[in-house]
């Protein structure tokens, strides 16, 4: 089976109601990154941080998989696919992508603010269960927070992301503006031999001079393009 690795941001999730972080209307216009992705806006405002985080899970969970996150799914009929998001929604999961790594952390999950990483102490949200706040504790005593990467934070699961594109055959961005590190260097480790496409309706600058394949649409119809186009 040939190998696809996807490399998703943000505008994977549009379609489904969930708003970007950059342009217009991004989420970053309406909250200060600092105050709500940082450790330093936690630890001063560790309230706020949780409610932001409460507020979006609220909205994750109003919200469905849209027709690319269907047809991500279902390129695994008959490629072996990897997909590593940016996003922490669970969108991909619940469209039925069965390997999905997440780099920035996941919404559903709540971690421990001594030690996020320690997955002994990584607690699953649920639809009646999704919001948690000061007071709530990890069982290693200290606070629940979100399981998210802030800025500035490790991000552990980059070596996984890197494994997954030895021998790999076809890479493809969705709905990423490429902004933000590590993740946006992924493509820096993809052999030059291999083809890679990139799906957004918007102009997207590649920090890379390598030849893309550019689909100048939405995820949804980017993913029809792609499959009808280039997959056959
Ligand atoms: N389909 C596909 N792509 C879309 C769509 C759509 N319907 N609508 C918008 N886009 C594109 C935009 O043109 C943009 O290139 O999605 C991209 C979204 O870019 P960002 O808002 O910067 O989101 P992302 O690249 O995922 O941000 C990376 O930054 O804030 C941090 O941790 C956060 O994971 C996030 C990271």
């Amino acid at each position: 089976m040939k190998k696809i690795v996807i490399l998703t941001g943000a505008g994977m999730s549009a379609e489904s109601g969930i708003s970007v972080f950059r342009g217009s209307g991004g989420l970053w216009d309406e909250y200060p990154v600092e105050q709500v992705a940082t450790p330093e806006g936690y630890r001063a405002n560790p309230g706020l941080v949780l409610e932001f985080y409460n507020k979006r899970r609220r909205q994750l969970l109003e919200v469905a998989p849209n027709h690319g996150h269907e047809l991500v799914a279902a390129l695994e009929n008959d490629y072996d696919v990897t997909v590593v998001t940016q996003n922490v929604d669970d969108l991909h999961e619940r469209a039925g992508s069965s390997n999905v790594i997440h780099l920035h952390g996941e919404l559903m999950k709540v971690c421990s603010s001594r030690e996020p990483y320690n997955e002994n102490y990584v607690k699953i949200l649920t639809s009646d269960n999704a919001e948690i706040g000061l007071g709530d504790l990890a069982a290693d005593g200290s606070q629940l927070r979100p399981f998210i990467v802030w800025f500035g934070e490790a991000v552990p699961k980059m070596d996984d992301a890197v494994r997954s594109l030895s021998g790999v055959d076809v890479f493809v961005i969705i709905g990423t503006s490429l902004n933000v590190y590590p993740a946006a260097g992924l493509l820096d480790y993809v052999p030059r031999n291999v083809p890679v496409y990139l799906i957004d309706p918007n102009d997207v600058k590649v920090p890379s001079n390598r030849p893309v394949t550019v689909i100048r649409n939405g995820a949804s119809a980017g993913m029809e393009e792609l499959i009808t186009k280039y997959l056959k």
